[in-house]
């Protein structure tokens, strides 16, 4: 990596436990004003004390965020379908460049690639291979969100094939989703890995997928609506980050939430 694309990838990662919290509000990208994101700003904003990257759009970043924010930036850069297009959900192109991803600060690019789906796998694959280049030569990591997409079984076999993929195409970091012998899928990836929460589930449920996933050898958790849906999305955070940056187990970290919520 030259040194930009060091220098953005290190800031990805809290410097004390090594790892990474990416708190995720680009939902509304394909989703509209979903339920926790109605305000972009009172969602994120509170919580960024607690998580090293924010993960949005370029749009809830001009409208919601306030430039003052030195929190490491994960711009979303793929686009193009909404969830009323269930038929090609997620078929989704390069739609932010990469002079736009520099001039917003970003740390790292996010494009998403639908492995398994058969209209619009091959479209998202050669798209995303065509940001990696040109991510590249702004010295910008990309991030390679997999598993999405209809009907897709999410078991290790799956997303070892789909984080492998992702990998082999240059992605920088995968983000994928947690399984029953996760390590297998971490052990055959060529990069770090991150998890997505995924839906909303008891928060001491999701703690426990999370610390799962950490086990594994994921480096970090990339989660938006089990901390946003959360009755106490501070108080969620707040245990997110003990888990992941203090080593606390699930029984100390849903404590804290208790606690606080
Ligand atoms: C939505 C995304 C999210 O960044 C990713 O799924 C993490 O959010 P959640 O924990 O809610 O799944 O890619 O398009």
């Amino acid at each position: 990596m030259d040194w930009g694309m060091q220098n953005r990838y290190n800031s990805l990662f809290n410097k004390k436990s090594g790892k990474t919290i990416f708190f995720a509000v680009d939902h509304g990208y394909f989703m509209g004003p979903t339920t926790g994101l109605e305000d972009i700003s009172k969602a994120a904003e509170p919580l960024l004390p607690y998580t090293d990257v924010l993960m949005l759009s370029r749009g809830a970043l001009r409208n919601g965020i306030d430039p003052e924010m030195t929190t490491p930036i994960a711009l979303r850069v793929s686009s193009g379908t909404s969830i009323l297009n269930q038929d090609a959900l997620l078929h989704e192109g390069w739609s932010v460049s990469m002079e736009e991803a520099i001039r917003l600060n970003t740390a790292i690019a996010a494009f998403s690639i639908t492995v398994g789906m058969p209209v619009s796998e091959r479209d998202t694959i050669l798209d995303y291979s065509a940001l990696i280049d040109e991510a590249e030569r702004f010295g910008m990591p990309t991030l390679a969100v997999t598993a999405v997409g209809r009907g897709l079984e999410r078991d290790a076999r799956y997303l070892s094939l789909a984080t492998r993929m992702a990998g082999e195409l240059g992605a920088r970091m995968v983000k994928t989703y947690f399984c029953e012998g996760f390590e297998k899928v971490v052990e055959t990836s060529l990069v770090p890995v991150v998890i997505a929460g995924g839906k909303k589930i008891p928060e001491k449920d999701a703690l426990q997928m999370a610390k799962n996933a950490l086990i594994a050898g994921a480096v970090g958790i990339d989660m938006g609506r089990n901390i946003f849906q959360s009755e106490n999305p501070v108080a969620m955070m707040r245990a997110v980050n003990g888990l992941v940056h203090e080593d606390l187990s699930v029984k100390q970290a849903y404590k804290i939430f208790q606690d606080l919520k």
